[in-house]
């Protein structure tokens, strides 16, 4: 995929001045989280997951899942992973909105399922719109797949449309994935876990995006099928018996002081958004629908800009002439005029200084 084999982790953090790639908050150091680990005992866990954490994670939903309806994965990624070569055979049918985070769209593909895309539009909004979904269930369909806070457009599904999605899919006898790995960047209040909504819906969601932690690998799913429970469970079985002890517990004790980091998070977050909210409305280059969630956003070149513009050479400038990256609309299967931004990873200095440079290398080709 374009986006692992360009991503920054590949080119080297220290390499890039200005990284705009990011698709998280900006990761924590480890003396930051002040961790006790002492007794820590490095020794195969619960094969679910940690139970405290599991434990903490279902508080979390208001008693809608209980820990034993929550699996502890190695990111949301696994969980991703897990839930499509559990639900898919190839040839299986499943319905995916696009752009998406690239897992969602790739490992059903690699299953040889086949999927029935639904674009999503600038024009629209980038709008999820649970009757152009319906369209397209079929009595074959074995789930629908939707992110929400959206990567990479930032926008969010109201819960009147999540709600009536998933009387659709139940309606329809078919699945419905929630990849809700954004739900605490809402910024008009969060969605309901998906999975408590109903026993046919399915939450994914890690420590990676909002709490900035995406090198201790740990995500979830949740579902209150049982049965189906019990196969992703043993799905993961095979794929790496437990999760790190250290990882899960370094999670367990983040998650304690979870109140005290999302107000820091946030904070940072709401200034960030409020510099690159200034810079769209002041420069004429780029237009946007404006993100109401997440902590990027998925701009594009104006038309009037675009017809004078060499793509590929505004990249080659942005990268090697200002040692600054963001995610191209190729990254997610859009045109390359398209660019994500992620700005609530940079600092504020770095945030400034990169959007000043995309700026900086449109006007060198007019
Ligand atoms: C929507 C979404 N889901 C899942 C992931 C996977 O994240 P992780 O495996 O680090 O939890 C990402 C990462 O970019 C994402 O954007």
């Amino acid at each position: 995929m374009p986006i692992e084999i360009e991503a920054p982790e590949q080119l080297g953090y220290d390499n890039i001045q200005c990284n705009l790639t990011e698709s998280s908050y900006s990761d924590f150091k480890f003396k930051d989280l002040k961790l006790d680990l002492d007794d820590l005992v490095i020794a195969y866990s619960d094969h679910r997951g940690h139970p405290e954490l599991r434990q903490l994670l279902a508080q979390e939903t208001g008693g809608g899942i209980i820990a034993d309806q929550i699996l502890l994965t190695s990111g949301a990624a696994q969980a991703l992973f897990i839930i499509s070569t559990t639900l898919l055979e190839p040839g299986d049918e499943m319905i995916v909105i696009r752009p998406n985070y690239a897992t969602n769209l790739e490992t059903p593909r690699a299953i040889g399922a086949n999927l029935k895309i639904v674009d999503l539009t600038f024009e629209k909004g980038w709008k999820i719109d649970p009757t152009a979904l319906e369209s397209q269930i079929t009595s074959k369909t074995k789930f629908v797949s939707i992110t929400v806070p959206h990567n990479p457009t930032g926008t969010v599904m109201s819960a009147d449309d999540l709600k009536t999605l998933v009387q659709i899919t139940d309606k329809h006898g078919c699945r419905l994935l929630v990849d809700e790995t954004y739900r605490e960047m809402n910024f008009n209040g969060t969605l309901p876990y998906a999975a408590t909504l109903a026993p046919h819906v399915i939450s994914v969601a890690s420590f990676s995006k909002t709490f900035g932690l995406p090198g201790i690998r740990v995500g979830w799913l949740m579902t209150r099928d049982e049965k189906l429970f019990e196969q992703f469970f043993a799905a993961k079985e095979q794929i790496q018996i437990c999760g790190s002890a250290l990882d899960e517990e370094i999670a367990c004790q983040f998650y304690r002081k979870r109140g005290h980091f999302i107000s820091l998070i946030f904070n940072n977050l709401q200034r960030r958004f409020t510099t690159l909210k200034n810079w769209m409305e002041s420069q004429e280059y780029l237009e946007w629908v404006e993100p109401t969630g997440g902590c990027v956003a998925f701009p594009r070149i104006n038309a009037a800009v675009l017809s004078r513009l060499d793509l590929e050479k505004f990249y080659r400038t942005l990268n090697r002439e200002y040692s600054t990256h963001v995610g191209p609309g190729h990254w997610f299967e859009q045109p390359k005029h398209f660019m994500r931004i992620g700005y609530g990873w940079p600092t504020d200095e770095a945030l400034s200084k990169g959007l000043r440079n995309i700026e900086s290398a449109i006007r060198a080709q007019l």
